[in-house]
């Protein structure tokens, strides 16, 4: 039976690679369509727990992944030989940059390198990773129609390739994966044909567009639209400080504008797999047409500084108090990237905890949700959360929101605090005005 007869049916056997945070819930949404799922990972730990139906990201809940497993209809595997099993593969792997700040792609090449060694007829592989334009049709293309000999697999008749952008936005109680529409791009009009009536059985609207490049792009869009928007404000935030301005109270009041107006929101820097990272896919593609992107290139400048803000703005209130950095005890409230949830990733906390040893502070951190901090490419702090009492509180010389978790305390820290510099306006919007709390 072909794969579009199977779809119809619902018998469609999906492949999802790569369950974390983009694969884990994309792979539930079609399971609770009743659809058959087989998640492949090289990660054996997550694979054991899925396969206990136990779960391994905060915000998912093991329920929702035992009901899954339970059903019988997600199933989970480091097994790659069990590939030709499923009709469509969904590509969910990482795609970071490099030390030098470039693409790597070597999880979507890995994976496809495997993919292309198990590729049987009649398959359709999109691709959901974040990436450059034209990888679907560089990259990928090429591997697949080389599989198991040169031009043995032609794309529109004996396999199907498309790229779809995640749009994931983590723990955001608006929107599930199935309620955010998805944009499609095929390599030839039957891929698209095809992605476009898997997607249609678990997502609420496809957005079909006329290439796979042209989907590529439309991710990178939204994401430099965010970096972009959110280092203006970075940006207004340091002006309004020295004008003796509350940028959090003028964001508040263009934002009665009905019209031509969004609003955006400074902060101690950037931090997720995305936002810091996208847009430098696009710059390291434009270089390949002698184009620089600018405007990608100013956001970074300025989102890269903000944590370095955040010290300065210490090192000013510590100052106020006759203190100095060097030698202070410094606590950050919240290790996660952003507000309730548990993925620390880029998250600017790191960066901070790094200067503020640099300028000589003793720095430690509580976050419930990020217990202890795991080594990352870059950073290998063995640290754990601290808890929080009121002795604890009052023993920091100065305590810096970095986080803005619902579950902290407010009251009970800025009780307690000698000191506080709030990074993202969390005590204010809680109605804590108090002296000796500095926004930075
Ligand atoms: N996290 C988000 O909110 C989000 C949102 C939109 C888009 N994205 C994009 O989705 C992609 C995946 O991001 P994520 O946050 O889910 O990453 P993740 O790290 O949470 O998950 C990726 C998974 O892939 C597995 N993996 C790595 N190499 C593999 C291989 N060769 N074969 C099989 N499995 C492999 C890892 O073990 C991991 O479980 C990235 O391109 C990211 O930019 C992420």
């Amino acid at each position: 039976m072909n794969i579009l007869k199977k779809i119809k049916n619902k018998s469609v056997i999906v492949g999802i690679v790569g369950m974390g945070y983009v694969g884990l819930p994309l792979g539930l949404a079609f399971a609770a369509k009743k659809i058959n799922v087989l998640g492949f990972d090289l990660d054996e730990k997550k694979i054991n727990l899925l396969s206990k139906g136990k779960g391994y990201l905060k915000h998912i809940s093991d329920s929702k992944i035992k009901k899954a497993v339970d059903s019988g209809y997600l199933k989970a595997t480091t097994n790659f030989s069990r590939l030709p099993e499923v009709d469509a593969i969904l590509i969910c792997v990482p795609t970071p940059l490099t030390k030098h700040r470039e693409p790597d792609m070597s999880y979507v090449e890995n994976t496809s390198k495997m993919i292309a060694k198990y590729l049987r007829k009649g398959q359709l592989i999109a691709l959901e990773s974040t990436t450059y334009p034209g990888t679907t049709d560089e990259l990928l293309l090429p591997m697949f129609e080389n599989a198991g000999g040169k031009n043995k697999f032609k794309v529109g008749k004996d396999f199907y390739l498309a790229f779809s952008p995640e749009r994931e936005d983590p723990n955001n109680p608006d929107f599930t994966t199935a309620e955010i529409p998805k944009v499609i791009g095929g390599v030839t009009p039957q891929c698209l044909k095809v992605a476009k009536a898997l997607y249609d059985l678990v997502i609420i609207k496809t957005v079909p567009v006329s290439s796979a490049r042209a989907a590529e792009a439309t991710k990178l869009l939204e994401n430099i639209f965010r970096s972009i928007n959110i280092a203006m404000v970075n940006e207004l935030k340091m002006v309004f400080d020295r004008m003796n301005i509350d940028i959090w109270e003028v964001i508040a009041a263009a934002s009665t504008k009905p019209f031509g107006f969004k609003p955006f929101y400074p902060g101690p820097g950037l931090g997720g797999h995305c936002i810091p990272i996208d847009p430098f896919y696009l710059t390291w593609k434009a270089r390949e047409f002698e184009i620089n992107t600018k405007f990608i290139e100013l956001a970074g400048e300025i989102n890269t500084y903000q944590p370095y803000y955040v010290v300065e703005r210490s090192v000013e209130a510590l100052n106020k108090f006759k203190k100095a950095l060097n030698g202070s005890k410094v606590l950050i409230l919240g290790a996660a990237y952003k507000k309730d949830i548990d993925d620390m990733r880029e998250s600017p906390s790191l960066k901070l905890i790094e200067i503020y040893r640099e300028k000589g502070a003793i720095v430690e951190y509580h976050d419930p949700l990020v217990p202890v901090l795991p080594k990352t490419r870059k950073y290998n702090y063995d640290m754990k959360s601290v808890k929080l009492t009121k002795e604890k509180i009052k023993s920091y010389d100065l305590i810096v929101l970095s986080t803005d978790h619902s579950i902290f305390d407010y009251k009970l820290i800025s009780d307690n605090a000698k000191l506080v510099v709030d990074s993202r306006n969390a005590f204010e919007t809680r109605g804590i005005k108090r002296k000796n709390i500095f926004k930075a």
